[in-house]
């Protein structure tokens, strides 16, 4: 089948090259012309484990392009997706739907014959109406229809996840759609994965029922978390101790810094506005999202009182700086908000980040980066663990306590015990008592 999927970003690349994996002939297209070319030379603009070679061996099958051009492949398309970014809105939360919506036109402008036009991104309810609505009022002739189908891959772990995912949800009642839709996933049905065709405005909100969901079962365990340091209890074992139960289940039972990055940030706060809107306020959701806020501060908080009560003059080591391991992505990252209130109470910063110093440096442009973790370290007065990447969890911990001036270590992932960190001499604060 012939597949174009309008923005190149996280979503679309990865989308789009596995579909081309699984043997149909994909385009991405993209209106970022420096992406499209940097694509064209073999260069992936973005870090996820995997997409380098997925993306060279269709590229050199012809069964994946790139271009700024969308209509031809348009015109040429059984299933058109757009994937481009919905962000916030500024100053209010709202789901920013500016660039679906121009999507939409450019599409439909150029579409020939019966085309699926499918909203990958993550869009408030009733975003496939106002889409279609968009679509007939644009081009009165075109034939189309408009399907839900929501992404629900992991940066960091996204071929596996677009490839063996939980379930895929697709949202339309047009038969023709379903047919092309099925067609489209039957790989992944053969491997067993689910597919749940539901009405569209179901599919929309399943996607932030899921993101609202798991940020809540985070925010629980974080505030779990500082119950157990009150306490004396350990929230690692806690966590263990209730996942085991089916009911629950023991994922996303991780205390730390508070959840980042691309999609929770935003969900939560659009779907809280679209239930505010609907007069069906969802409070739960209302208090994780402000819970959530305050504690990456509070998080910088607790490095401060490592340090004795003031970071003034003190010199702080940073390792990780994306919201979390195997991506470059630093949307939301925790480290933003725990670096700037850093700053603001008087810390020089040195940073070392394995992929996402280049996003992270237009963002932090105060801070030093290091080459390494240990030159990072070098003379400082605390290290702070901010993303747990593979190469932090086995540092030499000799060379570590060499290296700082003080040994004071803040472990925001509880990837170190902290007897061990003790019986080394290390000032050791985690999350949780872990
Ligand atoms: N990143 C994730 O892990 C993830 C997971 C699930 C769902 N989503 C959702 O998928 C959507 C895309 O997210 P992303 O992380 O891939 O965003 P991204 O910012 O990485 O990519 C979006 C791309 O779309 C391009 N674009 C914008 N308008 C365009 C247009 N009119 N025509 C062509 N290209 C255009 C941009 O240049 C950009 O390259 C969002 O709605 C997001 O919420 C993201």
């Amino acid at each position: 089948m012939r597949v174009t999927m309008i923005g190149s970003g996280y979503v679309g690349l990865v989308s789009g090259a596995c579909f081309a994996d699984f043997g149909h002939e994909v385009t991405c297209v993209d209106t970022d012309a420096g992406k499209i070319a940097a694509l064209k030379r073999g260069e992936i603009p973005i870090y996820e484990p995997g997409l380098d070679d997925l993306v060279a061996n269709n590229v050199r099958a012809g069964r994946l392009s790139f271009t700024t051009e969308l209509a031809g492949p348009v015109a040429a398309a059984d299933a058109v997706f757009i994937a481009v970014g919905t962000p916030s809105r500024r100053g209010d939360g709202h789901a920013d739907l500016t660039y679906v919506h121009q999507a939409a036109r450019d599409v439909v402008a150029a579409i020939e014959g019966f085309t699926v036009v499918v909203t990958k991104s993550t869009v408030p309810v009733g975003t496939g109406d106002e889409v279609e609505r968009i679509m007939r009022e644009t081009r009165a002739d075109a034939d189309f229809a408009v399907v839900s189908n929501p992404e629900f891959l992991r940066e960091g772990a996204a071929i596996a996840d677009f490839k063996r995912p939980d379930r895929i949800v697709i949202g339309t009642e047009d038969d023709r759609a379903r047919k092309v839709m099925e067609d489209l996933y039957r790989p992944l049905y053969l491997n067993a994965a689910p597919l749940l065709f539901t009405a569209r405005r179901t599919s929309e909100l399943i996607k932030y029922a899921g993101n609202a969901f798991l940020a809540t079962k985070i925010t629980f365990i974080n505030e779990m978390a500082d119950l157990c340091e009150r306490v004396g209890a350990n929230v690692q074992e806690v966590a263990r101790g209730i996942g085991l139960d089916n009911r629950i289940g023991g994922k996303f039972l991780h205390a730390g810094p508070g959840y980042g990055g691309s999609c929770f940030p935003k969900d939560t706060l659009a779907l809280i506005k679209t239930a505010q809107d609907m007069e069906s306020p969802l409070r739960l959701v209302e208090t994780v999202v402000a819970v959530n806020d305050q504690r990456k501060r509070a998080m910088a908080r607790k490095v401060i009182a490592a340090c004795g009560g003031s970071v003034r003059g003190k010199r702080i080591a940073i390792l990780g700086l994306a919201f979390k391991p195997n991506t470059d992505d630093m949307r939301e990252a925790p480290s933003l908000s725990i670096v700037t209130a850093l700053l603001d109470a008087g810390a020089e910063i040195t940073a070392y980040d394995p992929e996402a110093m280049a996003s992270a440096k237009p963002l932090m442009p105060e801070i030093a980066y290091a080459p390494d973790a240990y030159s990072c370290l070098e003379g400082a007065d605390a290290l702070v663990i901010v993303t747990e990447w593979d190469a932090f969890r086995a540092l030499d911990l000799g060379r570590v306590k060499a290296a700082l001036r003080h040994p004071v270590v803040v472990d925001l992932r509880n990837i170190y015990r902290s007897g061990e960190m003790r019986e080394r001499g290390f000032t050791y604060v985690n999350v949780g008592n872990a």
